[in-house]
């Protein structure tokens, strides 16, 4: 009989106990899995197994059975720690992925860690996430209809591509592939100037004088605006520090554009108002409905 496939996750918060009760929910349609986790904060691997996030909690990285893949479920300023804790089971993984939200400082940090990337290393990002954090806020369904982006590498062993693949995709996610450049500039446009905009209005309208005044006012536009300003601020903080030349391009286009539309309030101009208003409308018509497809299928 195959042995089971044994998935090691380190890091048991919202990204990496999903991932653990998902696949340990649907398994792969060939091979059993066997789940394992570790988190530096004690007592949480031990939640997750009460959770049905992991079959087995393990307490110390040096005392494991053979170990086939890792997912590196932890902030993306963790990752050199988790690369040198994991050091010795590299040599004998068939895959090796993470989940950070920025691809290029994850790759740099494996590199420079190891002196080299190593052919079971296909970095990864999945599209899907909650301003939850921690085990308890895993949920199993949290990847089904949402896009992983992996951003091989040159040097990514095409067996691991395709294992993390079948992972994924046996979890109801969407696989794509793309650059890590591309990755980030991406996400700097799609993900992070969005959560910086909302952080920023928030604590804006916060250290207003009269802000519960304000809050008790505000409707849905100000809800549905401000919901990812309760996203985990040392996540996000790893973010910015970590993708700076993408977000910080992304943010100098949007403030130039802001200020043209100040401009115009300032001078009345209605039509570049009416102009810049329908177009976004139009594009955001466009993407409720792409996503209502996305859902269909
Ligand atoms: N939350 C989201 O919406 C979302 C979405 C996509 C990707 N991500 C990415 O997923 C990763 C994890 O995010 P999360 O939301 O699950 O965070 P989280 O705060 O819920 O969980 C992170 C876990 O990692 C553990 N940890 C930290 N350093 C560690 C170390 N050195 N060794 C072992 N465990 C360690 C923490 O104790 C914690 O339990 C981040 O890189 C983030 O960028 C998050």
């Amino acid at each position: 009989m195959t042995q089971p496939l044994n998935i090691l996750i380190i890091g048991l918060g919202l990204i990496g106990a999903s991932f653990g009760k998902a696949i340990r929910h649907q398994g792969l349609a060939e091979r059993s899995v066997f789940v394992l986790g570790y988190d530096r904060s004690q007592g949480v691997a031990e939640q997750a197994v009460a959770l049905g996030v992991l079959d087995q909690a393990v307490s110390d990285l040096a005392w494991l059975p053979k170990i086939d893949v890792v997912v590196m479920a932890v902030p993306v300023m963790a990752i050199g720690t988790v690369i040198d804790d994991i050091r010795p089971l590299l040599g004998s993984l068939q895959a090796l992925t993470d989940v950070g939200s920025v691809k290029g400082q994850v790759v740099r940090t494996v590199r420079e860690r190891l002196g080299t990337l190593p052919a079971c290393f296909v970095p990864g990002h999945p599209i899907a996430g909650a301003e939850q954090s921690g085990v308890t806020a895993a949920k199993a369904d949290l990847f089904e209809h949402h896009m992983h982006i992996l951003t091989p590498l040159p040097e990514s062993d095409p067996a691991a591509v395709q294992l993390i693949t079948q992972l994924w995709q046996a979890i109801g996610a969407d696989v794509v592939e793309m650059s890590v450049e591309r990755h980030d500039e991406v996400l700097a446009a799609t993900s992070h100037l969005p959560h910086l905009l909302a952080f920023s209005l928030v604590d804006t309208l916060a250290r207003e004088s009269e802000n519960r005044e304000i809050f008790k006012y505000a409707a849905g536009g100000f809800r549905d605006f401000s919901r990812i300003a309760a996203s985990d601020p040392t996540m996000w903080h790893d973010i910015f520090l970590s993708n700076k030349d993408a977000t910080l391009k992304v943010l100098r286009r949007f403030q130039a554009d802001l200020t043209i539309l100040e401009q115009a309030i300032e001078h009345d101009d209605g039509d570049l108002l009416q102009t810049v208003f329908t177009r976004a409308k139009s594009a955001r018509d466009q993407f409720t409905q792409m996503l209502a497809e996305r859902q269909k299928n």
